[in-house]
């Protein structure tokens, strides 16, 4: 077991209310995502999701030569969030979540995922990363990985996807990513993943080329069907 003090870590886990407790999931049988009325763009499923995942990381760009930045992958980390989705402050968790992540001290989200990896018990689901696109063998895919957390030793626990549709963030969608509907590719964690409720994560207008850089973001992702 790791000790963890890092401020961030416990402020994190003391916000989300995400005590480690044995076995970890909570029922999501009343849980529903709530997107923005007056849009079919996204539209939650009428069945409850599989796993709800309140996730932190890094959002990465690289500034082209127009001098603007292109997408260039994430690295982030899932907390499962199923024994806090019914309290009324899971709404707005993600503000708070943020907010912590946000703290210039914070450790990078490799390290932050490592140290998670070895503390027993820590309600982790899994890591979102990217992946070359499997199907092109060009360009890089979203993947959802619980093979290491969640579901530890099993090889199928991974979601490969594609963004079927895309809503800029309802609150300020020059700082928030935009809100997703993925579809599958691969894996046999989910068939559909929503990433929503974003905080951060987006770029400067413009940029030097050649530059890279990583945005931190929050956000909520929740996982539908899937044969695990
Ligand atoms: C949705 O549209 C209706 C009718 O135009 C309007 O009254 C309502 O305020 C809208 N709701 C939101 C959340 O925009
Ligand atoms: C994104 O940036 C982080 C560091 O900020 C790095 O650890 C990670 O490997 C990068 N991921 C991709 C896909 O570039
Ligand atoms: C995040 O922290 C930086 C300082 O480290 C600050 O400049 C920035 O405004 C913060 N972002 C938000 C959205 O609070």
């Amino acid at each position: 077991m790791v000790a963890i003090s890092n401020a961030f870590i416990t402020g994190v886990a003391a916000i989300a209310g995400l005590s480690p407790q044995a076995g970890g999931q909570c029922s999501l049988a009343n849980y529903k995502p709530a997107f923005p009325a007056n849009q079919t763009t996204l539209v939650a499923p009428a069945q409850a999701p599989k796993f709800l995942g309140l996730a932190f990381g890094v959002q990465n760009y690289t500034c082209s030569d127009a001098s603007t930045y292109t997408a260039a992958g994430a690295v982030a980390e899932l907390m499962d969030a199923s024994c806090i989705a019914s309290k009324p402050q899971f709404a707005t968790i993600q503000n708070t979540a943020f907010t912590f992540w946000n703290l210039s001290q914070a450790p990078s989200i490799q390290t932050i995922i490592g140290q998670l990896q070895g503390l027993s018990g820590a309600p982790v689901l899994g890591q979102h990363y990217f992946v070359t696109n499997p199907v092109t063998g060009t360009g890089i895919s979203p993947k959802w990985d619980f093979t290491s957390a969640k579901f530890k030793g099993n090889a199928n626990a991974f979601f490969v996807g594609a963004v079927k549709a895309n809503l800029p963030s309802p609150t300020d969608p020059t700082k928030n990513v935009a809100w997703l509907d993925v579809g599958k590719v691969q894996g046999a964690l989910a068939d559909e993943v929503f990433r929503y409720d974003t905080v951060g994560g987006q770029p400067p207008s413009s940029c030097t080329p050649g530059t890279a850089l990583s945005v931190k973001y929050v956000s909520k992702y929740a996982l539908y069907g899937g044969s695990i």
